[in-house]
C-alpha cells in the first residue's frame, strides 16, 4: 500500500512537473526513473551526408542530456532498402531526414502500402528539400577581380548545356561535357535526365558528399568550370557563389510521380521515420522526436560551423546545443 502511494506521490509529481514545462513549451521532458533504468538503447540512424548527421546529433544530445535516454546511433545509407528493412524490423528506431523524391518505391512500399505502413511516418522536419544542377557564378558572369572570363554567359537552363559542352567537358568524358554527381546510391537519375534534355553530357559519380565537395572548391580555388549535382539546404551555398541551372518545372508526370524525365526535381518535405513500434517502447522520446523541427538555416549553420571550423559532427551540435536552449525548448522554431 505504502508503495502504491509513493508511486502515486511520484506520478502525480510527474504529471505536475510535465505540466509546468508545458507552459514553457517545453520540447523534452523529465525522464521517470524507473523507466530511465529498464529502458534499452535508442537507436538513430546516421547517414551520408552532413544535413542528416547534425540534425541527427541534436536530436541525440537532447534525449541523452535533457532525458536521460541511452542513444547509440547505427549507419544506413540515405533512401536505401536496408534503411526500411531496419526499421520495420526495429534495428533502427528513427531516421530524421527522408527526402520523399529520393525513396519514392521505397516509400511505397513501407509507408504507404495498401496492407498497412511497415515503417511509420512521424511528419515533417521542417527542412524543405530543393535539389538541382549548378554552376559557380563566375562561369556565367565572369569575376573581374580574379581574372577570371565569363566562359559559359548565355547558360541558363538545361537547353543551354549542348552550347557550352566543351566548357565542361574533361579526360574523363571526352568531347562529353561533365555532370559531377554524388553518390550512384541515390536515386538522383542524372543519365535519364540527361538523355531526356536531349544535353551531350556524362555524369561522374565522386563517390560521396565530401568527395564531390572537394572536387566544387578545386574548381573554385582554380576559377574552372564545373557542373554540380546539389540541393539546398546546405552550407555550400554560404560559401560559393552557385547558380543554379533552370530545368523545366516538375509535374506530377515527372519522375517519381510519373516516368517523364523531362523535368526539374520535386520540392521535398523532409519526413521523419520511425519503427512502428517506438511510441511504445519510448514514449517520451517518440514524444520529443514528433515535436522536434528544425529549419532549413537551422541545419545550414551547424554543418557550416562543422565545415569551416574543422569540428566533429557532435561537437557542431552541441554548440549549436548550447547557443540555442530558447530554440530547442520552444520545439517549434
Ligand atoms: C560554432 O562553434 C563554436 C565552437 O567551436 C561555437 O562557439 C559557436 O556558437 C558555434 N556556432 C553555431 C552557429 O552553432
Amino acid at each position: 500500500m505504502k508503495i502504491l502511494k509513493n508511486r502515486w506521490i511520484g506520478l502525480s509529481m510527474i504529471v505536475a512537473l510535465a505540466m509546468v514545462l508545458a507552459v514553457g513549451a517545453a520540447c523534452s521532458e523529465t525522464s521517470d526513473e524507473d523507466e530511465s533504468e529498464t529502458r534499452g538503447t535508442l537507436y538513430l540512424v546516421d547517414q551520408d551526408w552532413n544535413g542528416q548527421l547534425v540534425t541527427t546529433a541534436v536530436m541525440q544530445i537532447l534525449l541523452e542530456q535533457e532525458m536521460d535516454h541511452t542513444v547509440a546511433t547505427k549507419f544506413a545509407p540515405a533512401d536505401s532498402a536496408p534503411l526500411f528493412i531496419g526499421l520495420e524490423k526495429g534495428d533502427f528506431h528513427f531516421v530524421c531526414c527522408n527526402w520523399p523524391s529520393y525513396s519514392a518505391a521505397l516509400l511505397e512500399e513501407y509507408v504507404d502500402a495498401d496492407d498497412g505502413a511497415k515503417v511509420e511516418r512521424v511528419g515533417p522536419v521542417g527542412i524543405t528539400g530543393e535539389t538541382g544542377w549548378y554552376v559557380p557564378s563566375y562561369v556565367i558572369n565572369g569575376d573581374a577581380d580574379r581574372g577570371i572570363d565569363a566562359v559559359a554567359p548565355n547558360l541558363r537552363s538545361v537547353s543551354d548545356l549542348n552550347e557550352y559542352k566543351s566548357v565542361f567537358a574533361t579526360s574523363d568524358t571526352g568531347t562529353k561535357g561533365r555532370l559531377l554527381e554524388f553518390t550512384a546510391a541515390w536515386d538522383t537519375k542524372p543519365a535519364e535526365r540527361l538523355e531526356a534534355f536531349g544535353a551531350d553530357f556524362q555524369e561522374v559519380f565522386a563517390g560521396s558528399e565530401g568527395a564531390a565537395l572537394a572536387q566544387v572548391d578545386a574548381a573554385f580555388q582554380r576559377g574552372e568550370p564545373v557542373l554540380t549535382y546539389l540541393w539546398e539546404p546546405h552550407w555550400a551555398h554560404a560559401k560559393y557563389n552557385l547558380v543554379q541551372i533552370e530545368m523545366p518545372d516538375w509535374t506530377s508526370d515527372c519522375y517519381p510521380g510519373g516516368s517523364n524525365y523531362n523535368c526539374g526535381f520535386p520540392t521535398d518535405a523532409v519526413a521523419k521515420l520511425a519503427w512502428p513500434g517506438l511510441k511504445d517502447e519510448f514514449p517520451e522520446a517518440y514524444q520529443f522526436l514528433s515535436r522536434f523541427k528544425m529549419t532549413n538555416q537551422q541545419q545550414n549553420e551547424i554543418v557550416l560551423n562543422l565545415t569551416e571550423n574543422d569540428l566533429t559532427v557532435r561537437q557542431a551540435a552541441q554548440a549549436w546545443v548550447d547557443a540555442n536552449e530558447a530554440v530547442w525548448r520552444a520545439c517549434d522554431p
